[in-house]
């Protein structure tokens, strides 16, 4: 028989820099040690998956899907699995197994993670850019707009790193996370589904906007903003401008320790995305409130695309305890991306029983 193999995808944060990617523009964002693992059972012409998360149900998936179906096939949490399967186009089916510790539609990135770690265990692509167009097509063929932004991070964070990702040329650097900070992410409860969101039509409102002041958003400047005449276009432009330089502050801030600086930069991420972007909702709002006001933090801001899902904060070490908060929330680390600590892919050496967090494995010879 086929050996089994494995891979992990580990979800990402953003700590600054959200609705960036698409524009070109900077994001910081940090892999984490809570993921999505992929299980593959070699064997058979086409693929049969079940999810933890969805007990009860099994997608059916043949080897080679056509693309016109993806938006169609059903249940839909497996439209990302076969659009990667389209793309990667593996020799053989087989039996995946999906299994999570990242809560699904919360803004961390859980199918971004699914569609590394299928890249993983597929061997497709071969540097996290690679693999991020990949997962980043195959994200666009079930019909979301997405950025970069959560696959690079997936594919190629590192352990006790964040990432600053520059859009333009796709440069990246890795920024350490300063000892006296903790990163905790608290779920607001209210869920997401960018498919539904109005993700794309902000999308769109940028594309507007940049082609009214000549360039993509994220190489724009402040004064590139007095030439738009429509007030809805010049918040959403002033937002982007104004993110890529606290994503510039944060990460100089982290670098030289200035947490109350990073912390200041989170805060006025969070109202630029509320105010000028208007992707934040009330519980969002009223949970950075709260949040804020506890000591020892020092900002605190939603992460992802916003219209419900989770809060990042960054504050000092032990401040604030996940589990006496009244709603899920998690302490987390900055951990390596599914393709390992050196970007390459190399295979760990462990068992599926006891698998490494984010990288790929096989066993049974
Ligand atoms: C989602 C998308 C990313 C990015 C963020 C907002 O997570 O998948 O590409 O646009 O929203 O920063």
């Amino acid at each position: 028989m086929p050996a089994q193999r494995w891979a992990t995808g580990p979800g990402r944060v953003n700590l600054i820099g959200d609705h960036t990617d698409y524009n070109l523009g900077l994001a910081l964002p940090l892999a984490v040690d809570l993921g999505v693992t992929v299980a593959w059972e070699p064997g058979g012409d086409g693929f049969t998956v079940v999810s933890d998360a969805y007990p009860g149900e099994v997608a059916r998936i043949p080897r080679r899907p056509e693309t016109a179906t993806l938006t169609r096939l059903e249940p839909v949490w497996a439209r990302l699995v076969a659009a990667v399967v389209s793309l990667a186009r593996p020799a053989t089916g087989g039996v995946l197994r999906v299994s999570s510790t990242l809560p699904a539609g919360a803004g961390l990135s859980s199918s971004a993670a699914v569609g590394v770690a299928l890249c993983a265990l597929f061997g497709a692509g071969g540097t996290p850019e690679e693999v991020a167009r990949l997962c980043q097509e195959a994200e666009h063929r079930t019909g979301v707009p997405v950025g970069l932004l959560d696959p690079l991070v997936c594919a190629g964070g590192r352990r006790g790193h964040a990432l600053l990702v520059d859009f333009a040329s796709l440069a990246t650097e890795h920024v350490p996370v300063p000892e006296g900070a903790e990163v905790v992410v608290v779920d607001s409860g209210t869920r997401r589904d960018l498919r539904n969101a109005p993700y794309a039509d902000r999308v769109a409102e940028c594309a507007a906007a940049a082609a009214r002041v000549g360039r993509p958003l994220g190489l724009a400047g402040e004064d590139d903003l007095a030439g738009l005449a429509d007030p809805r276009l010049r918040r959403r432009a002033r937002h982007v401008v104004t993110e890529c330089r606290r994503v510039r502050g944060a990460a100089a801030a982290l670098a030289r320790g200035d947490l109350a600086v990073a912390g200041a930069l989170l805060d006025e991420s969070h109202a630029s995305l509320a105010t000028d972007f208007e992707v934040s909702t009330p519980e969002l709002d009223a949970l950075v409130a709260d949040l804020r006001a506890r000591p020892g933090t020092f900002g605190a801001r939603l992460t992802g695309a916003g219209f419900g899902g989770c809060v990042v904060v960054l504050a000092e070490p032990g401040a604030l305890d996940p589990a006496g908060l009244d709603r899920p929330a998690w302490r987390v680390r900055a951990a390596d991306g599914a393709l390992g600590p050196t970007g390459d892919g190399s295979p760990s050496a462990a068992t599926p029983s006891a698998p490494a967090p984010h990288r790929a494995g096989s066993a049974g010879g």
